[in-house]
């Protein structure tokens, strides 16, 4: 099987290249390395070093022929989209289409698109589900909302099989402290430091915290299972940012100097996503409580400490 990871340099996408190299897929990557790392890429992964808005990206497609596509790359910034909302639709919602033509062009079989629970904006639920409304509260949100119904669309009119997964708050070894919900990094970042971590609000927001290892799996069984679904992928369980802070200070043995900050735009309350849906269709579960995932991800910036 040939494929092509969009995104494949960065945090979740060099997770995926991992696992398709190791089940001997041929592996293209179309990374502009905004955030992406060279130092992520699998030896065995062909890089392409293209701008996903660019004529040079539907171009690999067109020669590589993938199979299957899996389109992570983007502005993953709620902030950023914030202050620089045409940024972020060049990005997200050109870059998306840019992507989409090419793999109709050539006929590529099937696309995963990584999409973002943040498309339900502040919406009050204990959780939400795939049916329930759609009200980003940021430009990204709005971003990828477009680009899942844009994947909609290029099927019902052009034929383009696609899986919609819309991500929880994604964490684990590589992430970084840009990127949409970087708070495990940035905590893992000041435990190494020994600086003040700035909690925004009261600290008792939560969030529904998905292990990096799980959203791969999510997306390996999409290709087979998710056709014309649009599934949310996360854990089911809040964690507050208060109780992340404790796990954290349990598995590293002493305490992470806090301060209390004002909250910020565009930032949601509680979110905490109902998977019943990814359950039932990809026979998906995620396999790593908080506790498991955290501890990974703790050694990991331990082993690789800069
Ligand atoms: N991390 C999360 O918690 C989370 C949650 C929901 C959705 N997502 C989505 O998952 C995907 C991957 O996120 P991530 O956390 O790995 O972020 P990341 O920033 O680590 O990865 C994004 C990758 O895309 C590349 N990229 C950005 N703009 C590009 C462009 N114009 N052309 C080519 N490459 C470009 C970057 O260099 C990087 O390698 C994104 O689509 C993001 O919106 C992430």
């Amino acid at each position: 099987m040939k494929v092509v990871v969009t995104g494949g340099a960065g945090f979740i996408g060099s997770h995926l290249v991992e696992e398709l190299l190791a089940q001997h897929a041929k592996v293209h990557i179309i990374d502009n390395f905004s955030t992406g790392l060279h130092s992520n890429v699998p030896m065995n992964a062909v890089v392409h070093e293209v701008d996903i808005n660019t004529h040079e990206a539907w171009q690999v497609i067109m020669r590589e022929k993938p199979d299957i596509v899996f389109h992570l790359a983007a502005q993953a910034e709620v902030h950023r989209s914030m202050l620089e909302p045409k940024f972020d639709a060049d990005v997200n919602i050109s870059g998306t289409v840019n992507i989409l033509d090419a793999c109709h062009a050539s006929s590529v079989k099937h696309i995963v698109f990584s999409s973002s629970s943040a498309l339900y904006g502040n919406l009050q639920r204990s959780q939400l589900s795939e049916d329930d409304p759609i009200h980003p509260a940021s430009y990204y949100g709005l971003s990828k909302w477009v680009g899942e119904t844009y994947l909609r669309l290029f099927y019902e009119l052009r034929g383009l099989s696609y899986t919609n997964l819309r991500y929880a708050n994604v964490y684990g070894p590589r992430q970084t402290v840009k990127g949409e919900g970087c708070v495990v990094a940035l905590i893992m970042q000041k435990l190494q430091s020994g600086e003040t971590f700035n909690v925004h609000g009261n600290g008792e927001q939560t969030r529904d915290f998905v292990f990096v290892k799980d959203v791969v799996q999510a997306n390996l069984s999409s290709v087979k299972l998710g056709k014309q679904q649009t599934l949310n992928i996360g854990t089911s369980n809040r964690t507050s940012i208060n109780r992340l802070i404790e796990l954290t200070e349990q598995i590293h043995g002493s305490k992470l100097p806090i301060v209390h900050a004002s909250s910020r735009p565009g930032d949601i309350r509680h979110s905490c996503l109902d998977c019943t849906k990814a359950r039932q269709q990809l026979k998906w579960t995620p396999k790593f409580n908080i506790f498991e995932g955290l501890t990974e991800t703790y050694h990991y910036h331990i082993t690789n400490k800069q």
